[in-house]
């Protein structure tokens, strides 16, 4: 269970009242726990025990430096998918060679780069891809190690936007073509095959579609394991996370529901997985990112103005779809909450921002409590796919972010001043 929590009428990140960081660091603000973040990646490590494994975070779900740095001390790898991500991993402190690098579309310039840092492995998406790497590494003076990632064509059941693992998507090299592609890699002289790489989705809630993806894919790695001595076998990201009002308003009762009873726990997914991968005697890598930080985060947004229509009830917010996409993209639900607890009756709302879009929204007619302008309310689960994916829509500033450790806090970013945002733009001289 995450950090945020009502201790009397307020919330709480930890021991510090989240009132008084917004008060310190202004509105929006994402704020993040590191209790969560350390609590989180421990609960999967310890359930994956048995396996000799590496967690690589998936950094594009939330790469602040501070957060980062907190896997690093754990001593998390990284799951990379630019030359940025890995520079950052760097610049956290991390360990390049704990970390994978993935992704469609690696330039020679990211391929060149990642060698030189000696990152673990490639995640190879295509045959061109892989004699590109062959290339570089080449005229390098050196050996990459390469995983194929394997489409399992297994439906992930997730939202269309963030399934991978269907001959639908552009991601991996497809089933029954990849023990081709590893034989033909073999003869490359400047490519070692380490591994075999899967990922089928994100956002999964269920453990069925890993069981069946691992299962389906098994006898190929038992295969190519004895065949070209591979290292590890990885299984991806994807593990969902609950978003549902109950859960992440901090409800203790609601672990006791049946609903409960099927969250997707690293216990469960551990637990169906274990029997499966140990056989195999490889070493096991993970990529998760949501299920590390989605609930470790929260946006804070001041409402701005409340505007009654014909028809609906507008809460204004000074937050937006540049600061948190994923409800206009995904049709995502997050959970909103005032700062101070209020009581009463509630009013259907839709919580809008700013931007000239009607896509900008947080919720539509959903059952909120009624806040008046000034009052504050909290964006729950926004710790994944939240200030990664914020841009400069609209003019608007990036948001500041926090992280909170029992009764301390820090600044982890500061708000983007409006200067910043147009600072390297140039007009030509002609004018
Ligand atoms: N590994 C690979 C190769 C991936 O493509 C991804 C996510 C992950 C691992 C981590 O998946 P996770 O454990 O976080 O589910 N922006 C979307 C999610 C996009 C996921 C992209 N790939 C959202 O806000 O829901």
């Amino acid at each position: 269970m995450h950090d945020f929590r009502y201790v009397g009428k307020k919330l709480f990140c930890g021991r510090v009242a989240v009132e008084s960081l917004v008060k310190k660091h202004g509105s929006p603000l994402y704020i993040y726990s590191q209790h969560t973040l350390t609590d989180h990646f421990q609960k999967l490590d310890h359930a994956l025990a048995p396996l000799d494994h590496l967690i690589c975070f998936a950094m594009k779900a939330n790469s602040n430096l501070a957060v980062m740095r907190t896997f690093a001390n754990l001593g998390s790898g990284f799951d990379v998918v630019s030359e940025g991500e890995l520079r950052r991993v760097i610049a956290a402190g991390g360990d390049p060679r704990k970390c994978v690098f993935a992704g469609v579309g690696k330039t020679e310039l990211e391929i060149e780069f990642a060698l030189r840092k000696g990152i673990y492995c490639f995640n190879v998406e295509s045959e061109p891809e892989l004699l590109r790497i062959n290339r570089v590494a080449a005229r390098l003076k050196k050996v990459a190690p390469v995983a194929v990632r394997v489409n399992p064509n297994v439906d992930a059941g997730t939202h269309a936007k963030i399934t991978t693992g269907t001959y639908e998507n552009k991601f991996g090299i497809a089933f029954e073509q990849v023990e081709g592609v590893y034989a033909r890699a073999a003869k490359l002289k400047n490519i070692r095959l380490r591994g075999l790489q899967m990922h089928i989705g994100s956002q999964l809630t269920e453990v069925r579609p890993f069981a069946l993806a691992v299962k389906k894919v098994l006898p190929l790695v038992q295969k190519l394991a004895a065949k070209h001595h591979l290292e590890f076998f990885s299984i991806g990201g994807g593990i969902g996370i609950v978003y549902q009002p109950a859960l992440a308003s901090g409800d203790a009762a609601w672990w006791k529901t049946s609903a409960a009873k099927k969250i997707l726990t690293p216990q469960t997914y551990a637990a169906a997985l274990l029997p499966l991968l140990r056989p195999l005697g490889l070493k096991i890598l993970l990529e998760p990112g949501r299920f590390l930080v989605g609930n470790a985060g929260i946006l804070v947004t001041r409402v701005e103005y409340l505007k009654r229509t014909g028809r609906k009830n507008f809460v204004i917010v000074d937050a937006a779809m540049n600061d948190l996409i994923r409800p206009a993209f995904y049709d995502s639900y997050h959970e909103i909450i005032p700062l101070t607890k209020k009581g009463g009756a509630t009013i259907s709302s839709d919580v809008v921002g700013p931007i000239c879009e009607s896509g900008d929204y947080f919720c539509k007619d959903r059952p909120l409590p009624k806040v008046g302008e000034g009052d504050h309310l909290a964006l729950l689960s926004a710790g994944a796919y939240g200030f990664v994916m914020a841009s400069n829509y609209n003019s608007r500033g990036l948001a500041a972010e926090v992280l909170v450790n029992g009764n301390k806090s820090a600044l982890v970013r500061p708000r983007q001043g409006l200067e910043e945002i147009w600072q390297s733009e140039r007009v030509p001289g002609w004018m």
